[in-house]
Formats: C-alpha cells, sequence, structure tokens
C-alpha cells in the first residue's frame, strides 16, 4: 500500500518534526565529516518544508554512543555542513527533549530549522522508551519519516513518535521505496542481482528472496569461498562458514530447479596475507593454493559478470567483489562500479560499502539510485517489513 508523504499533509506553519539519517561518516582522525551524501539526501524535503513555511524539527542520530553522551558524536556539526548546503541559518540545541529544546521550539519561526542533539545520547531512543517518544513528539503536530537508512531499526524517534503524531513520509523515503518496490516486483526484464560482501550468513535470506525475483545470480566476495567449498573446490585459507555449507549446496541446488543462472567467480586474485602490500597471484578458482586467501576476484571473472551484467535491464548491486578496503584489493569492485556506470540499464546500488564506493569513484550520477540505506536496503531487498515505513500512513 502507497504511503502518505509531505505533499500528502497541509505542513504551512506546522511544527514539524523531522527524523533524518545525518549517521555520517566521520574521519577518524580529524572528526570532519567525510561523507555528506545523506545530508544532501534529504535537502529536497528540508527545501520543501521551508517553501512551506514549516518550522523544522531536525532530528537523527549519529554513531552508536549507546546512551552516554560522546562529545565527538555531537550534532553541531552536522548542523553547521546543512546550513552551508542550504545557504540557511540552522540553530542547534543541547538535547532533544527538555525545557531548553520547548524554549527553543517555541521561538522558531515560520521555515527555521532547529538540529535536535544526537538522539542516541538518550538509551530511552534505542528501547523506543514510550515515555520519550511522548516527549519527542509533544514538540511537533506532524512526524516526517526521511531516515531511509534507519528504517530497519524500531526506536522512539523511527516507530515511538508515530503513535502520538500525524505520520508521514519525506521525499528520500519516498524515492528509496519507489525504486526498491519496483526491483522487486515491478523490473524491467531480464533482472540480475549481484551479490557481494564477507559472510554468506549476512546475505541467506536476501540470496533466497533473489532466487525468486531476478533472472541471474552473481555471487561474489568473500561469501564466494564457501560456495566454491560447497561445490567441492579448495578455497586454501580463505574464511569458510563451515556452518553455512548445507544452506549453499541448498541454494546452489534451487537455483537449479528455479533455472536460475548462479554464477561463481571463475578465477580469483589470492594473497598468503591479506596486507597492504602483499605479493599477489591471479588463478583459476579449480587451482587456489592451500596457503592463500582470495583476496578478490580475478580478470576473468569480472569479463564474466560483465558480460551477464550486459544483458540485463535491470541491475541490482549489493556488497564488495573482494577486501576493496586495501586498494591493490579494490580492483574487481571498482571495476564493476565503473562498468556498471556505463550501462544503459536500471543500476540500482544497494547501500553500504558498494555505495561507499560508487560514491568515492565519483560515479553517483551515473547511477539510477545508490541507496542512502545499507542495513535497511539489505532488509527491504530480504522482503522484510521496515517498522520505519509500517508506521507511515497509507494513502486512502
Ligand atoms: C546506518 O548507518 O546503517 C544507519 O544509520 C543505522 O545505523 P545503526 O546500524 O547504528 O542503527
Amino acid at each position: 500500500m502507497p504511503k502518505k508523504t509531505i505533499e500528502d499533509i497541509d505542513v504551512k506553519g506546522k511544527r514539524v518534526l523531522l527524523r533524518v539519517d545525518f549517521n555520517v561518516p566521520l574521519d577518524v582522525n580529524t572528526g570532519a565529516i567525510s561523507d555528506d551524501s545523506r545530508i544532501q539526501a534529504s535537502l529536497p524535503t528540508i527545501k520543501y518544508l521551508i517553501d512551506h513555511k514549516s518550522r523544522i524539527i531536525l532530528c537523527s542520530h549519529l554513531g552508536r554512543p549507546k546512551g552516554n553522551v560522546v562529545e565527538n558524536l555531537r550534532m553541531a556539526p552536522i548542523a553547521q555542513r546543512l546550513s552551508q548546503l542550504m545557504d540557511v541559518p540552522v540553530s542547534t540545541a543541547s538535547d532533544c527533549i527538555g525545557q531548553e529544546v520547548e524554549s527553543k521550539v517555541e521561538t522558531l519561526k515560520e521555515g527555521d530549522i532547529l538540529v535536535l542533539e544526537n538522539l542516541r545520547f538518550h538509551p530511552e531512543e534505542e528501547a523506543n522508551d514510550a515515555d520519550f517518544a511522548r516527549k519527542l513528539a509533544s514538540l511537533a503536530d506532524i512526524y516526517v519519516n526521511d531516515a531511509f537508512g534507519t528504517a530497519h531499526r524500531a526506536h522512539a524517534s523511527t516507530v515511538g513518535v508515530a503513535k502520538y503524531l500525524p505520520t508521514v513520509a519525506g521525499f528520500l523515503m519516498k524515492k528509496e521505496l519507489e525504486m526498491m518496490e519496483k526491483f522487486l516486483h515491478d523490473s524491467a526484464r531480464p533482472s540480475v542481482c549481484l551479490i557481494g560482501g564477507a559472510k554468506v550468513s549476512d546475505k541467506i535470506e536476501l540470496l533466497q528472496n533473489m532466487l525468486r525475483r531476478v533472472d541471474i545470480l552473481l555471487v561474489a566476495g568473500g561469501m564466494a569461498a564457501t560456495f566454491l567449498k560447497a561445490q567441492g573446490y579448495e578455497v586454501g585459507r580463505s574464511l569458510i562458514e563451515n556452518d553455512k555449507l548445507g544452506l549453499a549446496r541448498k541454494l546452489l541446488q534451487e537455483a537449479q530447479e528455479w533455472r536460475v543462472p548462479f554464477l561463481l567467480p571463475i578465477d580469483v586474485v589470492v594473497a598468503e596475507e591479506i596486507k597492504a602490500g602483499a605479493p599477489t597471484r591471479i588463478v583459476p578458482t579449480t587451482d587456489i593454493p592451500s596457503g592463500s586467501h582470495i583476496v578478490d576476484i580475478g580478470p576473468q571473472s569480472i569479463e564474466l559478470f560483465c558480460s551477464e551484467l550486459k544483458k540485463c535491464r535491470t541491475i541490482m548491486w549489493n556488497g564488495p567483489m573482494g577486501i576493496y578496503e586495501i586498494p591493490q584489493f579494490a580492483q574487481g569492485t571498482r571495476s564493476i562500479a565503473s562498468f556498471l556506470s556505463t550501462l544503459n540499464a536500471i543500476t540500482i546500488i544497494g547501500g553500504g560499502s558498494s555505495a561507499e564506493v560508487v560514491q568515492e569513484m565519483g560515479l553517483t550520477d551515473k547511477m539510477t539510485h545508490v541507496s542512502t540505506g545499507g542495513g535497511a536496503s539489505l532488509r527491504f531487498l530480504e522482503g522484510v517489513a521496515l517498522p520505519g515505513v509500517e508506521i507511515l500512513l497509507d494513502k486512502e
């Protein structure tokens, strides 16, 4: 059922509690924002609210402070970046509930923005505490959820507040849901899902759901080792999930039954040590040396995957092809990202690592959609209902 958005509700002059996901990456040395894509992604919603004369009370979590006040996880630098991007003044509060916040909300004029302090400084946020949710909700007349990246969490600011306020989606939430829904239920065929990442256990439900929805499955990354092992190949010292070998065989079997090609790398880059500068070799997957680790896909696998991707009209990519954090082992992941950017197809990049690579390579604008939610897009594609979406009002 489609959900109501800010366009379906009168926001003029209203106090709007806007939940965004401004959980942006911070530079480990300087604490500066290293990628502001998530802030940029919510600008259309914020602009709309300004244009429609709302009083904007913006809230987000940042990092995982686990209910404590952590100085370098304060929202002030985020508010500052927002102010620069929007070219409007943005005020801040030293908490997200309480007297000071209430007074600041009182003084908000039409179009003003107040950024509340990190929601997760209160343990009640993640506990979805009813009293905390009620206090947050009491600041506003309307609740707008634009935090797709946090929609898989049932927290006070993503779910609890909806009990007290009319609840609608922002434009980012709307766009993310439309893209993912279309991919799951109405994609241009043939469609392919390219799945990478470290572990099979993280992607079981995704693999199972994709088997029933796409025409081709391509599987790489660390998790490919478990599938290769399940097929009887030796994978050296690569990480294997022994308890998932049976499941891997079952998934390969199911793919055959559903007649969905399930392709694994045919050659890989191996190294004896997982560290920058380690000597590497390219070997066929039938001949992985006993003392080595798979660190990336090889050139023939890149070619094979690209030829399959080229056949498809819709492509979903979730997870890196190798240990991309070490530049020497990032060739597979980067080549795939570059190739996708050249295709005349619908290209959807799941959030998290794949989105990070695409952003870092400056290819975001060349893709149809780069999700802002890692965990959230994964859950959605698994077919799980997201609590932060469930609470949105249905369109009549
Ligand atoms: C994310 O970065 O995936 C979201 O902001 C959710 O953060 P969390 O995993 O700490 O809940």
